[in-house]
């Protein structure tokens, strides 16, 4: 009899993966970066030749778009992205059978999805690796690039102290994540600290791990980085955007909230940005800032990520 076939390797979020394997992929993507730089954008080896990702996005994006894109033709394989709207999801076709089809045609899946549980739907019956390109939930792969951010300008990150001022939204849930793994500080000044899933928050809570203020101030004193996000989500419908915008008006992050952390502390913004909301354009173009790198990082980690969503790493 013929053994099992191993299973997928999906990337769905960050809590599910063991640091071992979140350490693999990041050090694949410091690795991939420096191969890069030295001998060229496509990796000669062509480690994902004859492979195809289907791009697939209910959501708008620009970074995560492209990151993936570019990341699969310079590892040797091949991208088609679709966009939601292009297909009969708004007509009912159920994500089920949708990831069939895609499983037919395709090596690797990355959603962008409104809603988490159309993620988890696809994963389910898809028979292909998928890849979280964010959700309501969360954002993985963009926390692997603010990660390998952080510890190119820092070290590593465990034991560090990072504050995330503003909405207790997607990334911010991540951050809980990934503070959960790795073992460093994580102290979130929201308004809807609520928000957060409150198992992680509790088992953030217990572990020393996570502090929940409505205080700014209090969260950035001394922090190694500081970092926020826009005030309202692809998810937020009209009514969540306008009631957010208007309760975070006292979480801008600024020169002032910036002074009260770690003389040498980093600004992180996943982008985009909305200067003179979420962040003082001083802040976030000056030079604590790294926006820059993490988008960057973003292509260097979904290269990474393909490559152990397919088994090469
Ligand atoms: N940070 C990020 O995911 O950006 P996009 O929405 O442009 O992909
Ligand atoms: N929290 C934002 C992140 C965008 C990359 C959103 O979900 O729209």
């Amino acid at each position: 009899m013929n053994a099992p076939p191993p299973p997928l390797r999906h990337f769905l979020d960050i809590k599910s993966h063991k640091r071992e394997t979140l350490r693999a992929i990041l050090t694949e993507a410091r690795r991939g970066k420096a191969r890069r730089a030295k001998e060229g954008r496509y990796d000669q080896k062509r480690p994902l030749a004859g492979k195809t990702l289907l791009i697939f996005f209910e959501e708008p994006s620009l970074r995560t778009r492209l990151s993936f894109d570019a990341a699969m033709r310079e590892a040797g394989g091949e991208a088609v992205a679709l966009q939601g709207g292009e297909t009969h999801l708004g007509r009912g076709e159920e994500v089920s059978d949708m990831a069939r089809i895609f499983s037919l045609y395709a090596d690797l899946i990355a959603l962008r999805a409104t809603r988490h549980q159309t993620l988890l739907s696809l994963a389910e019956a898809a028979r292909a690796p998928v890849i979280n390109a964010l959700t309501d939930a969360g954002h993985p792969c963009q926390l692997l690039a603010d990660i390998m951010s952080f510890e190119e300008k820092r070290g590593a990150i465990e034991g560090r102290h990072l504050a995330w001022i503003g909405d207790a939204n997607n990334m911010a849930a991540s951050w809980l994540e990934a503070a959960l793994v790795f073992g460093f500080h994580l102290r979130v000044a929201s308004p809807n600290s609520e928000a957060l899933p409150s198992s992680l928050a509790g088992r953030g809570r217990e572990a020393g791990l996570l502090t929940l203020t409505k205080n700014p101030k209090e969260a950035a004193l001394d922090a190694d980085a500081v970092m926020t996000d826009c005030w309202s989500s692809l998810a937020d419908d009209p009514k969540a955007a306008a009631a957010k915008k208007k309760a975070l008006q006292s979480y801008r992050v600024d020169e002032a909230l910036m002074a009260l952390a770690k003389k040498d502390a980093l600004f992180m913004h996943c982008l985009p940005a909305h200067r003179g909301e979420e962040v003082s354009a001083s802040v976030i173009d000056g030079r604590q800032s790294v926006v820059w790198d993490e988008a960057e990082n973003r292509l260097h980690i979904q290269k990474a990520l393909l490559l152990w969503c397919a088994g090469v790493l």
